[in-house]
């Protein structure tokens, strides 16, 4: 008999979304081989795990009633998610605004114009050294404004966060038969790991629980400084993360990232975004205290075709003064399939 679980696996999202590939890897580490299991998130249809949140939230409105002929759909997105709304809405016949701030990657932004969306790009800083606020109060005063622009909210809607509770979560326990030591998960709503958090303290509580955010990110209350990585990191707290979701936080840098990026494309080929870097970074630092875990999965949120024109880009790496080192990968000597 089938598990409630396995039951919502065997429904689909719908538009191609979600049952993404769990790809097994190793890391050499002082004489030791660690199986780490990629789910790689990239394989959605728009490259990225926001995808599922997109599909969430419109489904929501829709639930809700809130959209008719007139309504423009509108969100604060770096990238990612702006990107899944815009082919979700273009599919599904509504209009969007994706407003947007300059360190959206141009490949992200052709992408948008694809699909259909208009773009609002914020280019005035907050407070923090992000745009996070800036987005918002623009998106506040077109939504006092022009009452047609329903606003998704990603930070606050609880559809968010239940996306990943009831699928990608789920997915990931059944392609690890059951067995999982620790979970990676990168935050920057922060949805992803309390969905992922709320599903695993229910049906496996043993299972650790690791936020990965970039260094000069508040939401785990750490101090703002400038940071490159994209995806990850936000200039205010999370609404969605309480501390019994998750078990601790790891705080990476950009070079340590975008190193362990390079060095996985170089050894077998799987391109994967700045996230992931900061996700492998952390599980090489868990896995170096603790040499017996085995059962291991990073999340890898997105594909690293965003990334061409930067984190795979030699030149853009020497503009930013980023020089990528073998001490930035820590203990990991070699990467392989
Ligand atoms: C590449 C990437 N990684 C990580 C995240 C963080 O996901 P969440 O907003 O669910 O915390 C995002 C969100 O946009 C993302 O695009």
């Amino acid at each position: 008999m089938k598990t409630v679980h396995e039951r919502q696996l065997a429904q689909p999202l719908g538009y191609g979304i979600g049952n993404t590939p769990l790809q097994a890897i190793t890391f050499s580490m002082q004489g030791v081989a660690h199986t780490i299991h990629l789910k790689l998130e990239g394989f959605n249809p728009t490259h990225s795990m926001k995808d599922r949140t997109a599909y969430s939230l419109v489904q929501k409105l829709e639930d809700q009633g809130k959209l008719n002929e007139n309504s423009t759909i509108v969100e604060s997105t770096s990238g990612n998610l702006g990107v899944a709304m815009a082919r979700l809405c273009q599919l599904k016949g509504y209009k969007f605004l994706a407003v947007v701030d300059p360190k959206t990657t141009a490949e992200n932004l052709a992408k948008l114009q694809t699909f259909g969306a208009q773009v609002d790009i914020v280019r005035e800083p907050d407070e923090n050294n992000g745009y996070l606020l800036s987005r918002l109060a623009h998106i506040q005063k077109i939504i006092v404004d022009h009452p047609d622009y329903v606003w998704t909210n990603q930070y606050d809607n609880p559809a968010n966060p239940s996306i990943h509770y009831s699928s990608t979560g789920p997915e990931i326990y059944t392609q690890m038969n059951q067995k999982i030591d620790a979970i990676f998960v990168p935050t920057s709503t922060g949805g992803t790991l309390a969905g992922i958090g709320k599903f695993f303290r229910e049906v496996l509580p043993s299972t650790q629980i690791i936020g990965v955010d970039a260094f000069g990110s508040v939401i785990f209350d750490t101090p703002s400084a400038p940071r490159k990585l994209t995806g990850i990191g936000s200039s205010r707290r999370s609404t969605f993360l309480h501390k019994e979701l998750y078990d601790e936080y790891v705080l990476v840098k950009d070079e340590e990232a975008f190193a362990f990026c390079r060095l996985l494309f170089a050894s077998t080929g799987i391109a994967v975004g700045g996230s992931s870097g900061a996700v492998l970074t952390a599980c090489a630092r868990y896995l170096s205290q603790h040499r017996y875990a085995q059962h291991v999965v990073c999340v890898c949120a997105d594909h690293g075709d965003n990334y061409r024109s930067s984190i795979f880009n030699d030149s853009w790496l020497k503009e930013q003064a980023l020089e990528l080192l073998e001490a930035h990968l820590g203990n990991v000597e070699q990467i392989s399939l």
